[in-house]
């Protein structure tokens, strides 16, 4: 009998809000043939698995099982969401220490199982975290990507969205850097379908656009903190923002996100991973997009690498 041809395997590590509700996204889409979760806590991993497989009957098939590390030697994506979460005034620069030595644990096991898939992280700091895990995973680090900015880009254009009265699908704008207090919004090259941001804010608003963008800017800044003080937690933007990640890598889309990535010199940068925009496909960051940015926003990138390679350099990897 030949053998079957494979299926699209994806495993989580972590089945907490950000986990468990990034498998629900991912069971919905149909992206994957099978899918495997995993956690510290063997029964929280095996009630999600259960939970989830329960809303099958009305999207596809597929394999959902709570696994262990052995599972993920062919998978084809894994996710890690393990960790510890910010709590209401933490910043994500304040969980490094807990969220590095659980990674390290994790990583040893990844490597371990011969996983040579594409490893996605999410947790949070998501920039030290995927930096660690390109120095610990044994994998390219072109197969190591962190979720980085995706989400925050996300917020930004549904922001800017709903203020001015179009698609945030025609909104095209990123934010670079640090997931976090540092990240830039790369205001110079923004626009809405060619048309620069602030003409076309000037069609749709009256008013300052300086005002308009400080403001913007604040909220999509604070959003997290906001939902961290209404409801412990966030996890639908991201989970949708992961749907989207895998989707580039299983369809090979060769899209354009702004994903954590270890810079390679550009601005000067190494050393770090950030964001900046890369071509995602189905071998992971194909290509990585130096960023078209003014002298302010080149100044903001090379403050927020600093700001991380600091942290970096209190590691003991
Ligand atoms: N990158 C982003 O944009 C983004 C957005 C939201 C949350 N996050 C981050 O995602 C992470 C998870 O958040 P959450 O709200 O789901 O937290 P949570 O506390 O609900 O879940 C964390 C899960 O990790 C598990 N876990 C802990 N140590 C583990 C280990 N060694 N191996 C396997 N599993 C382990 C826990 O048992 C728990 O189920 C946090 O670091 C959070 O800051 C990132």
């Amino acid at each position: 009998m030949p053998e079957k041809i494979k299926g699209r395997k994806v495993a989580i590590i972590g089945c907490g809000f950000v986990g468990a509700t990034s498998a629900f996204a991912l069971m919905e889409s149909g992206l994957f043939s099978e899918m495997v979760l995993i956690d510290v806590d063997q029964d929280r991993a095996e009630g999600e698995a259960l939970d989830i497989s329960h809303g099958l009957a009305f999207a596809r098939p597929m394999d959902i099982s709570a696994g262990s590390y052995a599972d993920l030697a062919d998978a084809d994506v894994v996710i890690v969401t393990a960790g510890a979460s910010q709590k209401p005034g933490e910043s994500r620069l304040d969980l490094v220490s807990k969220n590095v030595a659980i990674f390290e644990g994790i990583m040893a096991q990844i490597k371990e199982s011969g996983f040579s898939g594409i490893l996605l992280i999410v947790s949070n700091p998501v920039d030290i975290l995927t930096h660690v895990s390109i120095q610990l995973s044994g994998l390219p680090a072109q197969r190591v990507i962190g979720s980085g900015t995706v989400l925050d880009t996300g917020r930004l254009k549904q922001i800017i969205s709903q203020r001015l009265g179009v698609d945030p699908r025609n909104v095209h704008v990123r934010i670079l850097g640090e997931h976090g207090d540092s990240e830039l919004i790369a205001w110079s090259s923004a626009h809405v379908a060619g048309i620069p941001l602030e003409d076309f804010f000037n069609m749709r608003s009256a008013g300052s656009y300086e005002q308009f963008r400080s403001e913007v800017s604040s909220l999509v800044r604070n959003s997290a903190y906001e939902i961290i003080d209404k409801k412990k937690a966030t996890y639908f933007g991201i989970a949708m923002a992961i749907k989207r990640i895998c989707e580039c890598i299983v369809r090979d889309e060769k899209s354009v996100l702004s994903v954590s990535n270890s810079m390679q010199g550009e601005y000067g940068i190494e050393g770090v991973a950030l964001s900046t925009p890369c071509v995602l496909g189905s071998d992971g960051i194909e290509v990585r997009m130096p960023p078209s940015l003014s002298y302010k926003e080149q100044a903001q990138l090379k403050a927020s690498a600093e700001q991380l390679k600091e942290v970096i350099a209190g590691l003991d990897l």
